[in-house]
């Protein structure tokens, strides 16, 4: 069938007849003429119905309605002058119709595609037809342009695309894993994978040096704005390589994806150690399109003759003490805002917030009295103040100070409006920890499988750092990966360190370690969030706007009606019996 796509007709077509298909955008009566804009693939083209042309087409035309499907023929002209649509690509040009035919018609719809505005909860009934905005296209079409640059480039650098399995065992990133009940094997279940990890290593064992995959992975974990249920993952890992030439290759993918949506990015990131990330952003992702970095002031605290202050400031090891400038401050924050900072960190654990504000006659602020005047110089100097500014100080459990200061970081900057959103600040966050000790349990910050850098003269077991890499994204973390343990022995000890016993390491990863006594190769590799990189490349605030079908907040899918109760007779099958209370609420 003969098909001119709206986004092709141009002024090169005037004169030419022209075949098209598509919804109707809208639909105007203008006192005898009837226009109609035709939207295909995202694109529209105007159509004009003149009872003088074609009256059967001008009949038809009476007939539409939005969202109808309509085919039509005619020949392309120039639009009248001064009636030009500079938004529109064929906003020059107009479709005569001599044939119209309605190939089907549609109900009223129940929202404006195009109205940014509309309840969530009603697009996401109609996915489908929320789908059909002009928005909505143009992600889906970066979306597909950036799996394909992966690839391609994957490809030329010698990377093998292999499927994993979906139904498979848990994987051990850390979340709570999805489960599927088997029935030939009554009361056991498969895990839906939260990442290929342990197959793809296993892959670099049967020898295949570079694998890739566009990776689906599962993870029933809280959800917010960045992230899904189900997610998908561009997962990379290669053998005998260090960790240089895996940053080397995640550059030259993500610059390659850069290129093909038209953005120029340098391609060496730069790289900072999650410490030195922490100790000046106060978070192991931080944004840099802006500074606004801390520093230590504990050693002029330490002095102050406020005997908190001075007692959190001689434990160097558990606390900090931390102050962080807010440039030109004085002018831009009221009383009153001053004290919703305060309310701000105390929500984050925070017992308080002290500041200062440097005027033209020095420093001022209730906290001044605790200090002699050369250390309260001390302060401008080491915070570098300048007359306007307020500095604002963090004290207490390090962990703590890191995260509320950090947050106080990013909420000053988006009021203080200086983060530019026009542009791509990537980095490197390496060396992280191997593990991070909760509760007094030991938990590997990456996944266990992660290489130390080394387990010799252990003091502190949060000292150990590990190849552990993260790519950050203007404050997102876009990826991460690591090293992976090659060797037993290493691998034993992580896990003894961990209190992981034989059998559990057994029961849970045997596979894996049984493979890693049969000539494993050194070996690493990444994945990056493909979900979460389309959300940065389109401007998007939600993850659900770049997955066709989407998951709510509350992990349902709302156009399926997933998840949803089954059927009595599934649940024998499946040896599976609900909770008294369950099966109530299922019979309501
Ligand atoms: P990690 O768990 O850091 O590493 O995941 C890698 C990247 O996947 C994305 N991501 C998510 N995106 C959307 N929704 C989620 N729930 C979600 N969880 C993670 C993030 C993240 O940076 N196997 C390792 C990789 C490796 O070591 O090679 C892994 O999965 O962008």
């Amino acid at each position: 069938m003969k098909r001119d796509y709206c986004e092709l007709i141009d002024e090169s077509y005037i004169g030419k007849r022209v075949q098209v298909s598509g919804w109707v955008n809208n639909r105007r009566d203008h006192g005898g003429l009837i226009f109609i804009d035709l939207r295909d693939k995202g694109e529209v083209v105007q159509l004009v119905c003149d009872p003088k042309d074609s009256k059967t087409s001008w009949e038809i035309a009476n007939k539409v309605r939005d969202e109808f499907v309509l085919e039509a023929t005619g020949v392309v002209r120039p639009r009248g002058v001064g009636l030009e649509n500079e938004k529109l690509k064929t906003g020059k040009i107009e479709i005569v119709v001599d044939s119209l035919k309605i190939e089907n018609s549609s109900k009223p719809m129940p929202f404006d595609i195009n109205d940014t505005k509309v309840n969530e909860e009603i697009k996401l009934k109609n996915r489908f037809l929320q789908l059909r905005s002009a928005k909505m296209a143009k992600i889906f079409k970066l979306r597909h342009k950036v799996t394909l640059t992966a690839r391609n480039t994957l490809d030329r650098l010698g990377f093998v695309d292999i499927d994993t399995p979906i139904l498979t065992k848990s994987t051990p990133e850390g979340a709570r894993d999805y489960l599927v009940p088997s029935r030939v094997h009554g009361g056991e279940f498969y895990a839906l994978p939260q990442s290929p990890q342990l197959f793809k290593q296993l892959l670099m064992i049967s020898g295949f040096d570079r694998y890739y995959q566009i990776a689906k992975c599962f993870r029933d974990e809280d959800l917010r704005a960045d992230r899904q249920p189900e997610f998908t993952q561009i997962d990379v890992e290669m053998s005998f390589c260090n960790q240089n030439d895996v940053l080397n290759i995640a550059q030259e993918l993500i610059y390659d994806i850069f290129k093909t949506a038209n953005i120029d990015i340098d391609k060496n990131f730069p790289q900072i150690t999650y410490s030195q990330a922490m100790e000046k952003y106060g978070t192991d992702k931080p944004d840099i399109r802006f500074d606004m970095a801390m520093v230590d002031v504990a050693d002029i605290f330490k002095n102050s003759t406020n005997e908190i202050f001075s007692t959190i400031a001689k434990d160097r090891k558990a606390n900090r003490i931390k102050a962080l400038r807010c440039p030109g401050g004085d002018k831009i924050f009221s009383k009153r805002q001053m004290k919703g900072f305060e309310e701000f960190v105390r929500k984050f654990g925070a017992n308080g917030l002290g500041y200062f504000q440097l005027k033209e006659d020095g420093l001022k602020g209730p906290l001044t009295k605790f200090f002699t005047q050369t250390d309260l110089e001390n302060i401008i100097k080491t915070t570098n103040l300048q007359v306007g500014d307020i500095v604002f100080f963090g004290a207490g459990e390090k962990k703590l100070v890191w995260d509320y200061m950090g947050r106080l970081r990013v909420h000053l900057s988006q009021l203080m409006d200086i983060v530019p959103n026009d542009i791509y600040k990537f980095l490197w966050v390496v060396d992280f920890p191997m593990f991070e000790v909760e509760e007094g349990k030991v938990k590997a910050l990456h996944h266990p499988f992660t290489m130390p850098k080394t387990l010799d003269n252990i003091d502190d077991i949060e000292d150990i750092e590990s190849i552990a890499y993260d790519i950050v994204l203007n404050g997102v973390e876009l990826g991460g990966g690591s090293m992976r343990i090659h060797k037993k022995d290493i691998q034993k000890k992580v896990f003894s360190l961990m209190n992981i016993d034989a059998k559990e390491a057994e029961d849970k990863f045997g596979f894996l370690l049984n493979a890693l006594e049969y000539g494993a190769p050194p070996h690493g590799g990444f994945a990056i969030g493909l979900d979460r990189l389309i959300m940065l490349l389109t401007n998007s605030s939600s993850i659900r706007d770049v997955i066709a079908f989407p998951k709510t907040q509350k992990a349902q899918c709302l156009l399926a009606q997933a998840p949803s109760a089954i059927d009595k007779n599934l649940l024998d099958d499946l040896s599976l019996r609900l909770k008294q209370n369950q099966n109530d609420k299922d019979n309501k």
